[in-house]
């Protein structure tokens, strides 16, 4: 669970304000879609639920440890999957992977069979001793993906995961999010891809310039703006400029 109350940063001495007073509950158990379009505040609010970033008000709690407070305990919590996958291109897959599980102090026994199984089902296995640099996009986002899975953390963070995946490879991302949802656990991830959000999220919220414009289910859409309005016209028009 992911309790976020008051929150604002901005950027730039104050110029720039990226978050604006947002309240937001995600609940155990579901899959939880955070929508907007580009420069919403999406990655903003994603860095400061993994404390990546400090708030200048609000707080956080991730199942119910606030993260200002108890920093290393929530990210031991948390399965992060950056939008940017390019980092340590000079290790090998293998080595990337055994630098996370050192991190989140996975014990030698339960790396190797969680490592293996996690490559096979991402289809990265023969890749695994290449190094990160020689990966394409697709398989450098799998490869933090993978890492960021090897401590079977209950809350996962996913900003914008599914692009420049191959099908296979989101789909296959998809149903572990399912999956993490239905065992009880805590899935958030941000996309600007509304189809996407359509299929998977159990719940979502809207943000436009650092406010949640709305939060709910989707037949909630339905039922609130009545008209049989698609999620596609709502986020145009809660999105838009008048
Ligand atoms: N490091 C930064 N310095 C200044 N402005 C930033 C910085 N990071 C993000 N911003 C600004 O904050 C706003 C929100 O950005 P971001 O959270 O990246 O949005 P999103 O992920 O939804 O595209 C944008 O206006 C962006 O330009
Ligand atoms: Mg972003």
């Amino acid at each position: 669970m992911i309790e976020i109350s008051g929150l604002a940063k901005s950027y730039s001495r104050g110029a720039v304000k990226a978050l604006d007073g947002i309240d937001l509950t995600i609940r155990d158990g579901e899959i939880f879609g955070f929508l907007g379009p580009n420069g919403a505040g999406k990655t903003t609010l994603i860095k400061l639920i993994t404390g990546i970033l400090n708030p200048d008000q609000g707080s956080i709690r991730i199942n119910g440890r606030g993260i200002g407070e108890h920093p290393i305990e929530c990210k031991m919590q948390i399965g992060y999957v950056p939008d940017d996958p390019n980092l340590f291109l000079r290790l090998t897959g293998l080595e990337y992977l055994n630098f996370m599980a050192d991190i989140y102090l996975v014990p030698q026994e339960e790396r190797q069979e969680r490592i293996r199984s996690l490559l096979e089902r991402f289809d990265l296995y023969d890749a695994a001793g290449d190094l990160i640099q020689s990966y394409s996009h697709g398989m450098k986002q799998k490869v933090v993906l993978i890492g960021a899975l090897l401590h079977s953390p209950p809350v996962w963070i996913l900003d914008e995961p599914m692009t420049g995946l191959d099908p296979r490879s989101s789909f296959t991302l998809k149903e572990m999010m399912r999956e993490h949802a239905d065992a009880g656990k805590t899935v958030f991830f941000s996309t600007h891809v509304l189809e996407v959000a359509e299929r998977l999220c159990d719940r979502m919220a809207i943000i436009n310039k650092g406010k949640i414009v709305f939060c709910g289910a989707l037949e909630e859409i339905h039922e609130h703006f009545r008209g049989n309005q698609s999620l596609e016209s709502l986020f145009l028009e809660l999105t838009g400029d008048e």
